[in-house]
């Protein structure tokens, strides 16, 4: 039959189908009875298209992997040590939703449950093949995700640990290479329709308004007490109101116009929006945090003599009081009223310094990962040993690590009470570390027996993307409320007035005293900011492990970024955590739930750091081969790595050479999940109400 005939036959045959179909339709709806029921019938229909529609919309965006087995990285670590750092709480919350309510939520428009390995992993989160729930991780959560107990109510709330953001995973053909201090890929401040947060908060509004799913949940958590049940409506609704009034205030999405996506959060802009905006309630502090920041590797951080990207700060324990307060944990800063609270009540909250101090101490026996020959593949030696010649001509001058012997950090004391450049100090503090007399004035010598010094490279200089170092100098905050009549401040100086007061009430509190504070306040180093539009060039050990690439993960792979900018790729997509060995970084390929990373986008920009041979800003050194790419990506691998000094003919960055961590008692038992408890028979006595 010729196409003619075949067509003229579809449309004949076509048009017989269609009028049947009508006329069909006709004779239902003149038969389905009276005309109420026939409306009935078609609003009906409508609702679950709608319904239809509306579950789609809330689809979870989730990113389907298949791994079968965990293989760890990196040595150091004792199994418990490990779970100490995934689940010791340091008493960060979301929003105070509680333990049980996490494990309980169900997904919006559907019955399953809502925070199940599964899911928790499709959003980017770090769960094992076949876990099973133990002491430290009940619920059979994600690592990092914790619990504490709320003094005022007795409750377990969810806490959110170091370990959220600082574990990463590499998976290869189903084994899943765990990177501990690693770089996250999860998306936990997301607000986009699917991600994490927003089907949370989505769940918890639906399990509130619908009666099926608030009897279910309700049944879970409290049982048929009719009181029980009450009473948890009444907290669940108070949890939605800190959600609405988050979501209004701090977290507004138009705070945040440049998507963080997965793997990225903009640390400083959230904890100075929620530090000097909702904790201090002051709206006007709130500014645009629009330079997302991609979660840091910490092996070895404890060694730097600066840390942060901008390299703004120097003491542990300050610079994590600062991380919970971004990470919403609650504090009281100010009254009902929004007047600065003084004297006892001051800087209530559940931030645990023992956590802290126990995922600081850990950090500092943590050794970079190992490249896994026998899942990643072999390594060439003779081409390893050409990256080491390579590395020392061109790379090491600035990624050191450059060994430096102990500080002596002059301290403000009681006749000079502060120090040059620093906008605000608390002499009591720095004097309650351990002293020492140098040239006649007081310093702490630092503890460390060598410290890792770090360069900072101009933004103008390296020429990466300077959103995230322009914020951190340019973004001001009225730090009235802190201290009357103050100028404008930036994140750090601000972070400085508000932890200088509250840091040593914490301690207060927690009674670390006397040679304690020096320990706990991390190496008998006090508190520093510096401020510079500057990128710090940090040691490599393991960063092959920590894609992707750059302070705002703009470049997937070390290929790309040991190649010119027109050579890497303007867009790409991040979720999916399927390593690539031979560019070294993820699989850029889109998937289900994945991030789409636009380099046109101010902050997420690929610029600088360039190896070319054209006049460009950001141009660092001559372009290298082919060739040199792959012996400098060859040595990456296994940089540092003792177990192949050898091979390589003696590796000067070998990190069996570098000094341990000095051991203080004080470490040991920080770490013990009794302060779980602790935080209710000390805590309980002092309402911890949040200002929230
Ligand atoms: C919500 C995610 C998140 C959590 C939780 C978190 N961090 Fe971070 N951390 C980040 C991000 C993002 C940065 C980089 C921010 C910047 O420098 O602009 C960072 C930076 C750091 C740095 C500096 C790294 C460097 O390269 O200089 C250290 C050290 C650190 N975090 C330790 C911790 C510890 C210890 C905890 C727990 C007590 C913690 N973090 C909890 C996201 C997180
Ligand atoms: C002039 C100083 C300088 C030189 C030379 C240099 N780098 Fe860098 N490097 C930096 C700075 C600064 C950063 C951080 C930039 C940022 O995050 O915006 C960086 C970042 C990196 C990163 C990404 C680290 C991370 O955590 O994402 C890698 C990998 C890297 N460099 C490799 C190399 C290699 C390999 C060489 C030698 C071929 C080299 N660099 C030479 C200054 C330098």
């Amino acid at each position: 039959m010729n196409v003619i005939g075949y067509l003229r036959r579809f449309t004949i045959s076509l048009w017989h189908w269609l009028r049947g179909l009508t006329l069909a339709l006709i004779n239902l709806w003149k038969n389905l009875g009276p005309l109420w029921l026939r409306i009935l019938s078609v609003l009906v229909l409508i609702v679950i298209a709608a319904w239809h529609q509306l579950q789609l919309f809330m689809t979870p965006n989730l990113t389907r992997e298949n791994v079968y087995k965990v293989q760890y990285l990196n040595e150091g670590w004792t199994d418990l040590e490990r779970q100490s750092f995934y689940y010791t709480p340091q008493g960060t919350e979301l929003l105070g939703i509680e333990y049980q309510w996490f494990l309980n939520l169900e997904l919006p428009l559907s019955r399953e449950l809502l925070a199940t390995a599964e899911n928790l992993r499709g959003w980017g989160f770090i769960v094992s093949p076949g876990q099973r729930p133990d002491d430290l991780n009940p619920g059979n959560l994600a690592v990092g995700l914790g619990r504490h107990i709320d003094p005022t109510t007795g409750k377990e709330r969810l806490d959110i640990g170091c370990a959220t953001c600082h574990t990463g995973e590499l998976h290869y053909k189903g084994t899943a290479l765990r990177v501990d201090g690693g770089q996250a890929v999860q998306s936990l401040s997301n607000a986009k329709r699917g991600e994490f947060i927003t089907t949370m908060a989505a769940s918890v509004f639906e399990t509130l308004i619908n009666p099926f799913k608030w009897n279910r949940f309700a049944t879970r958590i409290a049982g048929k007490d009719q009181q029980q049940r009450a009473r948890l409506n009444q907290r669940m609704w108070t949890f939605a109101g800190h959600i609405k009034d988050f979501a209004e205030g701090a977290g507004a999405p138009k705070y945040y116009p440049v998507e963080e996506g997965r793997g990225r959060v903009d640390a400083v802009g959230r904890i100075a929006n929620v530090a000097f905006g909702f904790d201090l309630d002051e709206p006007a502090n709130y500014r645009i945090a629009d330079a997302p920041a991609s979660f840091p590797f910490l092996w070895d951080i404890w060694r730097f003599d600066w840390v942060q990207y901008t390299g703004f700060t120097n003491q542990a324990m300050a610079r994590n009081v600062g991380e919970t307060l971004g990470v919403l944990a609650p504090i009281k800063l100010v009254s009902a009223a929004g007047e600065p609270i003084k004297g006892k009540e001051f800087g209530k909250t559940v931030v645990d310094v023992q956590g802290l101090h126990c995922a600081e101490a850990l950090l500092r026996s943590l050794r970079p990962p190992k490249w896994p020959q026998e899942v990643l593949g072999h390594i060439d030696l003779h081409r390893a040993q050409k990256g080491k010649t390579l590395f020392a001509e061109r790379c090491q001058y600035c990624h050191g690590p450059h060994i430096s012997a102990p500080y002596e950090w002059a301290v403000a004391d009681q006749d000079n009470p502060s120090i040059p450049g620093q906008i605000s100090s608390n002499w009591q503090w720095d004097m309650a570390g351990q002293i020492t007399e140098q040239n006649g004035k007081p310093v702490r010598k630092d503890w460390r027996q060598r410290i890792w010094s770090i360069p900072l490279l101009a933004t103008d200089i390296i020429g990466t993307d300077p959103k995230l170092a322009d914020n951190y100098m340019d973004n001001r905050y009225d730090a009235g409320k802190l201290v009357p009549g103050s100028e404008p401040v930036n994140a750090g100086d601000g972070l400085q007035l508000l932890l200088n007061s509250l840091v040593p009430k914490l301690y207060q509190r927690w009674q670390i005293e006397g040679d304690q504070i020096a320990a706990y306040d991390g190496l008998n180093v006090p508190f520093r900011i510096q401020n510079q539009r500057a990128y710090k060039a940090r040691p490599l050990h393991g960063v092959w492990a920590t894609p992707p690439f750059l302070h705002n993960g703009s470049v997937p792979t070390i290929y790309d970024l040991l190649s010119p900018q027109a050579a890497r790729p303007t867009t790409f997509y991040v979720g999916n955590r399927e390593y690539d060995p031979q560019k070294l970084g993820y699989v850029t390929a889109k998937t289900d739930g994945s991030f789409l990373h636009d380099t046109g986008i101010p902050g997420n920009r690929n610029s600088g750091h360039q190896f070319t041979d054209e006049a460009v800003p950001g141009r660092i050194g001559h372009l290298l081969s082919e060739e040199q790419r792959y012996a400098l990506m060859e040595y990456l691998k296994v940089m540092g790595n003792p177990d192949f000094d050898q091979a390589m003919g003696g590796d000067p960055a070998n990190w069996a050479n570098y000094s341990a961590a000095p051991a203080p008692e004080w470490n040991q038992g920080s770490c013990n999940n009794v302060h779980l408890r602790h935080g209710v028979t000390d805590l309980s006595a002092q309402t911890t109400e949040s200002t929230h």
